[in-house]
């Protein structure tokens, strides 16, 4: 009942010339069609070129980031909601590991740019995922229970997790070739959805979650055949043309 779904964060890489690239190679793998909804995330300033390239094509774009502002006005640098709807993009990015880590994102904060994102009319892709210290002092669930409360617990946050997806990434995964095994996942992901379904079973049972760490062609089969994983969000792999369309036919 859930659609898989396959995202391709493309973080901060890509030129004009390496993008057409891709974009023309998913295309000519993808005409037949895949049984999982294929998204790719650029960089900002490359979406609008990445719409004109996708054109006649399945693949939905989504954005990185988005501000926690949702009206336009004085501030410099951001990217608003209605600006990623704009130009066509149905998915946003909100609480990846690198923008906790690197530029301070709280969960109070992701918890925000889900709302804006929400109520504007995308749907967020929520990240949530444990350091390897915190895997190693058995925190776990303590850490990704901490992250998806500060969604579950706002005005409507429940309600709104059944048209949104989740992203566990446990961050000792990401970009490291340390992929977590698909029990561990499994593990995370029944973890995640048991919590939403203590506040809605139904919305519990709808809400697509997505493992992300390190996924490749040869383990997307694997990982994506637990049950209660539903796709993945991919980082390194989702710049090469043949992995990414591996991954896609693995859901
Ligand atoms: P890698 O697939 O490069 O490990 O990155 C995962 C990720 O952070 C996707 O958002």
């Amino acid at each position: 009942m859930r659609q898989p779904l396959v995202a391709g964060n493309w973080k901060m890489n890509g030129s004009k010339e390496s993008i057409q690239a891709l974009i023309g190679g998913l295309k000519a793998g993808l005409s037949s069609g895949a049984d999982a909804e294929v998204v790719v995330c650029p960089p900002a300033i490359y979406i609008s070129e990445t719409k004109v390239l996708l054109e006649e094509s399945s693949i939905v774009l989504g954005g990185q980031n988005l501000c926690d502002h949702a009206e336009q006005g004085a501030f410099t640098g951001e990217i608003a909601a209605s600006m990623l709807l704009d130009f066509g993009c149905k998915y946003v990015i909100v609480g990846h590991s690198e923008r906790r880590a690197l530029y301070g994102e709280t969960d109070a904060l992701v918890a925000e740019k889900f709302r804006v994102a929400y109520d504007a009319g995308l749907k967020p892709i929520l990240c949530v995922g444990e350091l390897l210290e915190e895997r190693e002092s058995g925190q776990t669930e303590a850490v990704v229970a901490r992250q998806l409360d500060a969604v579950l617990n706002m005005d409507g946050g429940v309600a709104a997790l059944a048209d949104s997806v989740i992203a566990y990434e446990p961050v000792w995964a990401i970009g490291t070739g340390k992929t977590a095994s698909p029990e561990q996942a499994q593990d995370v992901h029944a973890f995640i959805r048991q919590r939403i379904a203590e506040k809605d079973s139904g919305v519990a049972a709808k809400t697509r979650i997505l493992y992300g760490g390190s996924v490749k062609a040869g383990n997307a089969a694997e990982l994506f055949s637990k049950s209660d994983i539903d796709g993945g969000l991919v980082g390194g792999a989702s710049l090469i043309v043949d992995e990414f369309l591996g991954i896609c036919r693995a859901s």
